[in-house]
């Protein structure tokens, strides 16, 4: 049994969390939108307007705050026209990133707003810079977004006539690599056109998003930064820039997503928390153009990359999701929380059936994997105000970089949630902490343990969920125990 002292001082306050930390990804990738989200008018799988209805309550249990779409490096060859109107007359497209499949544009602007209307999230729509116009951009955001204009009226004749709300447009993918392969010079320039033209309809205020750096790629955020934080009148031409960082601790193709020893099981844990360096580093740079703190930091794509699941279509990224990958989520979202200062949404990436999926599907049948529930333990965390937490935790393992325990509070309407986990294959670790300027008379605790390669599966779909906890607390001092490999939630009240 190990012991760590911890302290959380509810006075020294970081930020407030923006839900948008706990946001999820969709692409058109192997079976996330098509079979995963849409099932179409026509199925005999339950739903509402196509899209499945056991899909939208287990996001909607989870509090998704917004879902990114449609790419990835799909956006930057999607063609937004070929996806609206009679679904008969949608142009049909290969997507070649992705398994070489045809897209037949049945899902597109409209049933993605629909989805979000049921989940009860926000858009985050990912426009398309490397094959796409400045029009073509412009025209989406009109066709959403105004009222009373040509677009507008395309839009009320294809069966919507009020304008949707837009706050979050991606200007692009990835344009270091797949949307584009361009310099950040480059890029920057593109994305002062784009932005431009992309206008504020209606009173609709948009966040543009610009590409950020592939992880630890500094000098892109620097130039980035220094090009975009400050406009025309002072202004930042971004509201936010998309940092992509994926936990890859060998390549992913040799890496299975339940067979793996100890030391990748450390090597893993690793790889995730250097997310914690990456966003002091990255937040370094954005403070130094962007004092004012008005440029966000965006996560748009982080989670697990291993190895697909044996006999599936490799260009699919369907892979099983354990607890091991339950940790990763743990450590990221507690990191996100702690620099919520800077960092203003983050997605997982992706939603259903593809990587670090939270929900799996087959046919009728749905999953919620261990990670579903790391999000399940951290949704009360969605607009509290993050406050120091401070854990004198040692390392994993020896010669592991990742500490054993990883923590983040926050504090809303009186209620603080504590989120911690122990990522040591062996130890117990017994927390005491002291919890200052708070005073709270009741606790209660909620716990996802197992072994790190334990998951849910159609056959087995509760192997690993969330457990009701024992917490003390008295005048102060907290007392919590974690099992190896467990993620729990503390609440003070
Ligand atoms: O999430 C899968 C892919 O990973 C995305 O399409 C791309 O943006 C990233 O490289």
């Amino acid at each position: 049994m190990k012991q760590i002292c911890m302290l959380i001082n509810a006075r020294d306050v970081i930020a407030r969390i923006r839900p948008e930390i706990y946001g999820h990804f969709a692409e058109h990738l192997g079976r996330c939108v098509y079979g995963g989200i849409y099932v179409g008018e026509d199925s005999a799988i339950p739903h509402v307007n196509g899209i499945r209805t056991d899909v939208v309550e287990a996001f909607r249990n989870i509090r998704v705050p917004t879902i990114r779409w449609p790419g990835g490096c799909f956006a930057e060859e999607y063609h937004w026209k070929d996806g609206v109107g009679p679904k008969d007359k949608r142009r049909r497209m290969v997507n070649i990133n992705w398994g070489g499949v045809v897209e037949d544009n049945s899902f597109g602007t409209h049933e993605y707003m629909e989805l979000c209307r049921q989940v009860g999230c926000k858009p985050y729509i990912n426009g398309n810079v490397g094959s796409g116009t400045v029009q073509e951009m412009a025209e989406w955001v009109e066709y959403m977004t105004a009222e009373g204009t040509p677009m507008a009226e395309w839009r009320r004749a294809n069966g919507q006539s009020d304008p949707w709300k837009l706050e979050f447009l991606g200007v692009g993918n990835e344009n270091w690599g797949c949307g584009g392969e361009m310099t950040a010079e480059t890029y920057a320039a593109h994305f002062r056109r784009f932005g431009a033209f992309c206008r504020d309809h209606n009173g609709n205020r948009l966040c543009r998003i610009a590409c950020g750096p592939s992880s630890a790629d500094y000098g892109w955020m620097e130039t980035i930064m220094k090009s975009l934080s400050r406009g025309w009148g002072g202004y930042p031409l971004a509201g936010g820039v998309d940092l992509h960082y994926y936990t890859m601790p060998i390549h992913p193709q040799m890496d299975s997503a339940t067979d793996f020893d100890d030391k990748l099981h450390y090597a893993t844990m690793e790889s995730a928390a250097f997310v914690d360096e990456l966003l002091t580093r990255h937040t370094e740079i954005m403070n130094r153009y962007d004092p004012e703190n008005r440029v966000g930091l965006v996560i748009g794509e982080w989670g697990c990359w291993h190895q697909v699941e044996p006999g599936t279509n490799p260009g699919f990224l369907y892979q099983q999701n354990a607890m091991r990958d339950a940790l990763v989520a743990a450590i990221h979202l507690n990191a996100f929380n702690r620099h919520s200062r800077r960092v203003m949404m983050a997605n997982l990436a992706q939603t259903v059936n593809v990587l670090q999926a939270v929900l799996l599907t087959d046919g009728d049948r749905l999953v919620k994997t261990p990670t579903y529930h790391v999000f399940d333990l951290f949704k009360a965390h969605q607009e509290g105000t993050a406050v120091y937490c401070y854990t004198d935790s040692e390392k994993a393992a020896e010669g592991c970089r990742a500490d054993m325990v990883s923590s983040s509070a926050s504090v809303l309407d009186g209620v603080m949630t504590i989120t911690l986990s122990n990522c040591s294959l062996t130890e117990t670790v017994e927390i005491a902490c002291d919890v200052c300027h708070f005073s709270a008379s009741q606790v209660r605790a909620r716990i996802l343990t197992a072994d790190t390669h334990a998951f849910n599966d159609f056959d087995h779909p509760e192997d690993v969920v969330i457990r009701p906890h024992t917490a003390e607390y008295a005048r102060g001092r907290l007392c919590v125990t974690l099992p190896p490999c467990s993620v729990a939630e503390v609440t003070l009240s």
